[in-house]
């Protein structure tokens, strides 16, 4: 295939998808160098200014990675989320991944009145305050920081929840099984401390999810997460319309 100078489509457009087609059909895989930005523009006739478009393009959607002085290549997929009441350790394990959590902060406090609105719960109840980095085969993921009513989990804080999953912690500890939830995901940027955790520049973008989970109709878990978005894509089925 060729670029095609009468399409409506700006080249560096058509580029991108030349590009892409071409990393499947010759069978590159993850880390493999693609040709330099010379070589494309002689190959596909084009400006090497648009060819940097196109890379930087695919670079800012995560489908290549630079290296100075080295070259462009060919970046891991994204990992796909299914938009379920799944924990992330299942999610994890579904796409094959080794599932992990660092415990960062264990403490009981009182709901401010937002998390008390949010949860259904008389202001200033007691919650169990959890912020947990996760990872994927020892790579950060994402921040997770979860508020779960004291009364339903009592002495929660004394399980370490290194390298375990909260959800199945809550099952075979509590009996608590979540059968509901909604969740709510926007655009967001990294803050310098989401930053550091996980160990990206200060300003990348992050997924920011807002989810709640319940039990027999009581609010268990009131949790907001932070996707690295170099990493992650959502993804849902769609069903038939009505
Ligand atoms: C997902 C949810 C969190 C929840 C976590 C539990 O990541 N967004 O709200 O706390 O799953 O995962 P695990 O059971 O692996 O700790």
């Amino acid at each position: 295939m060729a670029i095609d100078p009468t399409s409506p489509v700006p080249k560096y457009s058509q580029l991108r998808d030349l590009l892409l087609d071409w990393i499947v059909d010759t069978g590159l895989s993850v880390d493999d160098p693609i040709p330099s930005e010379r070589e494309l523009g002689q190959r596909y006739g084009l400006s090497r200014m648009t060819v940097r478009q196109t890379v930087d393009l695919l670079v800012s959607e995560g489908k290549l990675y630079r290296v100075p002085g080295k070259g462009t290549f060919v970046a891991r997929p994204k990992i796909e989320m299914a938009l379920a009441l799944a924990s992330f350790t299942e999610d994890m394990r579904a796409r094959g991944f080794r599932p992990g959590a660092q415990d960062l902060v264990r403490r009981v406090l009182p709901a401010s009145g937002g998390t008390a609105r949010a949860m259904g719960l008389e202001p200033e109840t007691p919650v169990h305050h959890i912020e947990r980095l996760r990872t994927a085969d020892g790579e950060p993921m994402a921040v997770e920081r979860s508020s779960i009513p004291l009364d339903l989990a009592p002495g929660l804080d004394g399980h370490s929840l290194a390298g375990r999953s909260l959800y199945a912690v809550l099952e075979q500890e509590y009996g608590i099984i979540l059968d509901s939830g909604d969740q709510t995901i926007e655009a967001g940027v990294c803050d310098p401390a989401d930053a550091k955790l996980l160990g990206l520049p200060q300003g990348s973008p992050v997924l920011s999810m807002r989810r709640r989970s319940f039990a027999n109709g009581r609010c268990v878990e009131l949790a907001t997460s932070r996707y690295r978005a170099d990493r992650y894509t959502l993804h849902s089925r769609l069903d038939p319309r009505r």
